[in-house]
């Protein structure tokens, strides 16, 4: 097929030969993992400061992972003086230069793995596996961006200091990308990691100085929800990043309605929010597939992505079949310490956000829709855990809010009413991920087409786009775009000149 005129050419490599993704570490040898179970208990960084505000462990509440001490409101605005009195210099560094230094945290960050999972596992509750593919996805991030800026460095002006605000369910990969991205563009950083885990945040910030980004460059705010709306009342700041939820960014943008940048124009926010997404499996699928690509999908980081399943549309005529021997792959899922080898979801990241979920489920359950359940270990009795959950729904207009936890919402639908499940699924407003289980060309094409997701899946699970391979980011509800970790991010960073001398 032509590739049409109004597409985006692509860079021909997406990374200089000797800089590809990050390999990230095999489980599946046992060396590594004895090696790692060595390093988490001798290395798990734990802070020397019993200052500030406590970080306990989701997975044991009476953990106390380390303390941080939020920023005043003085500390942060020094903090926005000494960015803006830092982006002279930083913003005449070439471009090159600022490559380099991102790389070279880069690599820091690839020799500092075992801790830093450490930190993440016990900070954010990951699994070993997710833990590796987070370290992995913060390396691509620094590289992607580096190699990224060598190619448009020189014809290009960054804006100012920039905010960085970002969630917890991602507390590096996250973090890094949005402050690599604006760091590579020349910018200075206020980074306000999410007020759960700012311990995995100050970590990276130390990596990034370490390897040569000066201190004012780069600032750590750490602090809650008041640290990030000064941030964006701040006139000296000249862009917001924010990654989280839709209702905050919400806030965010009538904040920014009210102001103006210094020339005049309006401020450059870009905001990756939540989803609603949803998986459409007709009976043409092949179960034992979609099954496997199911729980990927809705319980891989116990549902804590914003790219998770929560829907599952299921054409009646198989829909039994799926479900029978999803409940019993459900029931083989391992709910308990995440550190554990064995264990497939971890814990879910506060009690609150655990009681949250249970008051959805409890509610639908009270109104009649069938609740299926999995058992938890004893083990996660002392953590913030919630069982991998799935409950029948009768319309797609029973999704209200994003639950973001193992939560998987299922409908039934008659073959030829598949087109309106599409409508209603665009109809929520959110478009994230969407996925379609079917061996029938003409659906695969035509859902691909209806569907308003930034990023449609076929015949595969719904998570883990990998930076520079398949970019991430959704519209409507779900965010502003240009996605993350693709060749449009890097522009709305900073102005494009075109100098042009007379012959
Ligand atoms: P959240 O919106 O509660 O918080 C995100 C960040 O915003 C935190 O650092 C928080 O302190 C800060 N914040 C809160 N109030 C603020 C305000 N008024 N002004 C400025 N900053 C403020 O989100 P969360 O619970 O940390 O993360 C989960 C959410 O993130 C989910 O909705 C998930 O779907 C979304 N998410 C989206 C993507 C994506 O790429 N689209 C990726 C990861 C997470
Ligand atoms: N980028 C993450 C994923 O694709 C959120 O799952």
């Amino acid at each position: 097929r032509e590739t049409p005129s109004y597409a985006i050419p692509l860079p021909s490599a997406l990374y200089a030969p000797e800089r590809r993704n990050s390999a990230g570490l095999d489980l599946s040898d046992e060396n590594t993992l004895r090696h790692l179970a060595d390093a988490f208990l001798t290395q798990a960084p734990t802070s020397a400061d019993t200052q500030g505000e406590r970080i306990t462990n989701p997975a044991d509440t009476n953990d106390i992972v380390g303390h941080i001490r939020f920023l005043s409101s003085e500390e942060t605005d020094t903090a926005i003086a000494r960015a803006d009195i830092a982006f002279a210099e930083w913003s005449r560094a070439p471009s090159d230069q600022r490559a380099l230094l991102l790389e070279r945290a880069a690599d820091a960050l690839e020799a500092e793995t075992a801790s830093l999972m450490a930190l993440i596992i016990r900070e954010a509750g990951k699994t070993l596996a997710n833990a590796v593919a987070e370290i992995r996805e913060a390396v691509d991030f620094l590289r992607y961006y580096a190699v990224r800026i060598r190619e448009q460095g020189s014809q290009t002006r960054p804006l100012g200091p920039v905010a960085c605000i970002s969630p917890w369910n991602f507390p590096l990969a996250i973090f890094l990308g949005q402050v690599s991205a604006a760091l590579a563009a020349g910018n200075t950083v206020l980074a306000k990691p999410a007020e759960e885990t700012p311990l995995i945040a100050r970590e990276a910030v130390r990596l990034l100085h370490e390897a040569g980004i000066p201190e004012h460059v780069i600032q750590l705010v750490p602090g809650d929800g008041r640290a990030g709306a000064q941030l964006v009342g701040d006139t000296r700041i000249t862009a917001v990043l924010f990654t989280g939820s839709t209702d905050v960014a919400r806030l965010i943008q009538k904040q920014l309605a009210g102001r103006l940048n210094s020339d005049g124009t309006p401020v450059p926010f870009i905001a990756e929010t939540g989803g609603q997404n949803a998986l459409i499996v007709d009976s043409s699928a092949l179960t034992e597939q979609v099954v496997a690509d199911v729980l990927a999908s809705a319980f891989d980081s116990a549902g804590q992505r914003c790219s998770a399943l929560r829907l599952l549309c299921l054409q009646e005529d198989s829909a039994d079949r799926v479900l029978t021997m999803l409940k019993g792959a459900m029931q083989e899922l391992r709910t308990g310490t995440p550190e554990r080898p064995d264990t497939d979801v971890g814990p879910v990241i506060t009690a609150e956000a655990r009681d949250m979920m249970r008051a959805h489920v409890d509610a639908l359950a009270s109104q009649g829709h069938r609740v299926f359940q999995t058992d938890l270990t004893p083990e996660a009795a002392s953590g913030t855990f919630f069982p991998p959950t799935l409950i029948e729904i009768g319309s797609v207009s029973d999704l209200k809010k994003e639950v973001f936890g193992p939560v998987l919402h299922v409908l039934r639908y008659k073959r030829e009413a598949v087109s309106d499940v599409m409508k209603a699924i665009n109809a929520t407003g959110y478009a994230l991920t969407f996925g379609l289980h079917s061996r029938i060309d003409e659906t695969i094409e035509t859902l691909k087409k209806q569907s308003h997701a930034g990023n449609v899946y076929i015949n595969r699970n719904l998570v883990g786009a990998v930076v520079g391979v398949q970019p991430f980011g959704g519209h409507g509800l779900s965010g502003t775009g240009p996605k993350a970790g693709g060749p449009l991010y890097l522009r709305r960073l900073l102005s494009q000149k075109a100098p042009m001398e007379a012959a």
